[in-house]
């Protein structure tokens, strides 16, 4: 197979098997183009791509930029911080907009969930998208998933990822989950109870309350931020008391019998959900995802901009 089953990527969840592995195979040849003196290849010399954030990003926005760039693409990025959004301008008025001036591909970071849906129902160009509210990141669950194959091997079976945190509000943890699980692994979440959807099992997730447990089980921890931006009240009584139960440092990881791997997709809050020498340790993997995030990137949107009629 060397085609994506779909023309956009909106979520993990329409991907198939086949195209994960595609997109991995397909970073396995970026990963060396970006690790060569010259970075950059000129496949998408004739593609033009719009990067939409109505949300604020760091790594994503950085890395999807950097990953257009390196595949020769022009780039314009839009900010809704600093855009007409604010004059009152809607989502599909400023998208047309943009389109008007012959946008092949758009990458969108909204706050809504389903808004990356409604845009690619609605416009000719290719969309990915880069996080809708709480509904799904697909780019970070590839980079997570392609960061763990990275580690422990192509063979997704039998391997156990928890999933650590603020589940309730991740787009990050369902993304995870669907690409996880379609690649053999298998999924638990670990949590308060506040914070995992009650209906999480329906899924496949396995779900502990012990994080001792949930690393004794696992060998790869996935440690989420808590997103208090997406909470309208109060889950759990302090942070400090979510770091005593659910926060990860040096001394727990030390005491288990085996050497997990440790991830967390940023931004991090350190001593919160993971204490500063377990986010600098050697087991964790954490500037890895960063660096794996352009290949994989460079990968989607290389896949996609194929599709485009031209
Ligand atoms: N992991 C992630 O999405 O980070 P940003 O919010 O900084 O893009």
């Amino acid at each position: 197979m060397n085609n994506l089953s779909v023309d956009h990527l909106i979520g993990i969840k329409g991907l198939s098997k086949e195209d994960i592995e595609l997109i991995f195979t397909t970073a396995d040849s970026f990963k060396q183009v970006i690790n060569r003196p010259i970075k950059k290849v000129p496949s998408l010399r004739d593609v033009t791509i719009a990067n939409l954030f109505f949300e604020n990003s760091t790594r994503t926005r950085l890395s999807f930029e950097l990953a257009e760039k390196r595949l020769s693409a022009d780039v314009v990025n839009f900010s809704a911080a600093s855009s007409s959004v604010k004059k009152g301008e809607t989502l599909i008025d400023t998208v047309n907009n943009i389109l008007a001036m012959k946008v092949d591909l758009v990458v969108m970071r909204h706050p809504n969930p389903g808004a990356a849906k409604f845009l690619s129902e609605r416009i000719g160009a290719k969309v990915v998208n880069a996080g809708d509210g709480t509904h799904e990141h697909p780019t970070q669950a590839l980079l997570d998933a392609y960061s763990i194959r990275e580690k422990l091997g192509e063979d997704f079976k039998g391997k156990k990822v928890v999933i650590v945190g603020d589940i309730k509000h991740s787009r990050v943890a369902l993304s995870n989950i669907f690409c996880l699980q379609k690649l053999g692994a298998e999924v638990m979440v670990c949590g308060p109870t506040t914070l995992i959807p009650k209906h999480i099992k329906e899924l496949g997730v396995k779900v502990e309350h012990d994080l001792r447990k949930a690393l004794e089980w696992c060998d790869v921890a996935n440690m989420l931020r808590i997103q208090l931006e997406r909470q309208d009240i109060q889950f759990f009584p302090s942070l400090r008391e979510y770091s005593m139960l659910f926060g990860l440092d040096k001394k727990l990881l030390d005491s288990l019998d085996k050497k997990i791997i440790v991830m967390h997709p940023g931004p991090i809050n350190r001593g919160v959900e993971i204490s500063s020498d377990v986010a600098d340790s050697d087991q964790s993997i954490i500037l890895d995802q960063v660096e794996n995030g352009v290949a994989i990137r460079m990968a989607v949107i290389y896949l996609l901009a194929s599709k485009i009629n031209r």
